[in-house]
């Protein structure tokens, strides 16, 4: 099988990081793995050539891949553009036209990282949880939404959180089909102790749970306690799915138990295709275009990797080759290859290019 992807490197750090994922889909293709790439630009590189931060052209090769991987977007020499073509418009076109509204968010603890987390080594060393977010409902888009100026002189402000069935059954569905490719988990999150939505939220997923998902433990833990037994132990996790709202929070709590914003993936999917079974998928690094350290060949490429290290396993399917990847970052770090974000004191930093390397060189080896 063929496995269609589009590079969309970006702007700042994106291209340095960029280039050491396709030295890794080089390392695959050479084994046989049917890798297709095209790239693209988006953001302001995109504003530059064609006047707006993704072509029609670039939209259509993202909507005809397995997977579009993302570096990042902006810097300052785009801060003045007008609003609607800046480069973030790039990513926002690319989450709407694509329908990305599932958000997957992982936290993995490598050994070799666990004195850099903020908890103790036992409590995070070989953490691995995926928090799955709703993206595209709930509080930050339901109606009314309002803040208007009262007769007696008070302001009133008004958000509404609104999920239907159907919203809820479609990211229950994507946190149980991942669940499956892992530990076979879910621990869905709301509060139905004090919102309607939360009633609705746990009826739904325990209904798909039970109906399609029977092989995979289902729990529901309240979203405050979540919080909490996340930093009290995360471990006990596999996936956890919740939305909108809880996701955002929670998932940086998440993110915060591993360190460095160099080091952290994420996913965002779409809907099914009902006759092929695929879903649309974006994968790219949580960290931005960083311009302070862009062209210097600082940055750390491992939230980059670890993007494409997802596509493998939830787009491609590829667990075999996800998990050998995913080794191998562990092995480099663990040797001491550093980019100076994560390296240990006293030690020497690595640059980027290195790190693809010694990646590469560690598929080889594994
Ligand atoms: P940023 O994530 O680009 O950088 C924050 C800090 O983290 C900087 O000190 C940077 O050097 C460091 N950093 C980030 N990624 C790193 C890596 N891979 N290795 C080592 N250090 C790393 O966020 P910031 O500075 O707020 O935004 C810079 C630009 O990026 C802005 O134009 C912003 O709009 C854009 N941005 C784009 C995003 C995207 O494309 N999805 C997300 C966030 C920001
Ligand atoms: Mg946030």
């Amino acid at each position: 099988a063929t496995h269609k992807l589009l590079l969309l490197p970006g702007d700042g750090i994106g291209p340095e990081v960029m280039r050491e994922v396709e030295k890794i889909v080089g390392w695959f293709r050479k084994r046989g793995v049917g890798f297709e790439t095209e790239t693209d630009l988006v953001g302001g590189s995109a504003y530059d050539a064609h006047g707006k931060a993704i072509s029609e052209a670039a939209m259509g090769r993202a909507q005809a891949a397995d997977a579009v991987l993302f570096g990042a977007v902006g810097g300052p020499k785009w801060d003045s553009v007008p609003y609607d073509v800046r480069p973030e418009a790039g990513l926002l076109r690319l989450r709407k036209d694509l329908g990305l509204f599932a958000n997957l968010r992982p936290a993995i603890c490598y050994p070799a990282l666990a004195d850099a987390s903020s908890l103790k080594r036992e409590v995070v060393e070989g953490l691995d949880i995926v928090i799955v977010r709703e993206l595209t409902g709930g509080v930050y888009f339901g109606e009314p939404k309002e803040l208007v100026t009262l007769e007696n002189g008070q302001q009133r402000a008004v958000d509404t959180q609104v999920y239907t069935t159907g919203e809820i059954e479609r990211i229950a569905r994507v946190a149980f089909d991942l669940a499956r490719k892992r530990r076979n988990k879910v621990s869905s999150s709301e509060k139905m102790n004090v919102m309607k939505t939360g009633v609705l939220w746990r009826q739904v997923v325990s209904r798909i749970g039970k109906a399609e998902y029977a092989d995979v433990e289902l729990e529901h833990v309240l979203a405050d306690n979540c919080a909490m037994q996340l930093v009290r132990n995360p471990k006990q996790f596999d996936v956890i799915v919740t939305d909108n709202l809880f996701g955002d929070i929670l998932s940086d709590i998440a993110a915060m138990l591993t360190g460095s914003l160099g080091m952290l993936p994420s996913a965002s999917l779409g809907a099914e295709d009902p006759k092929t079974g695929k879903r649309k998928a974006l994968y790219e690094p949580v960290h931005g275009s960083a311009p302070d350290i862009a062209g210097k060949g600082l940055a750390n490429p491992i939230a980059m990797v670890g993007s494409f290290g997802m596509a493998l396993r939830y787009s491609f399917g590829l667990i075999d080759e996800a998990d050998r990847l995913e080794k191998a970052i562990a092995n480099v770090l663990a040797s001491g290859v550093r980019t100076k974000d994560i390296a240990a004191p006293g030690t020497n930093a690595v640059g980027t290019q290195d790190v693809g390397d010694a990646i590469v060189k560690e598929l080889e080896a594994l």
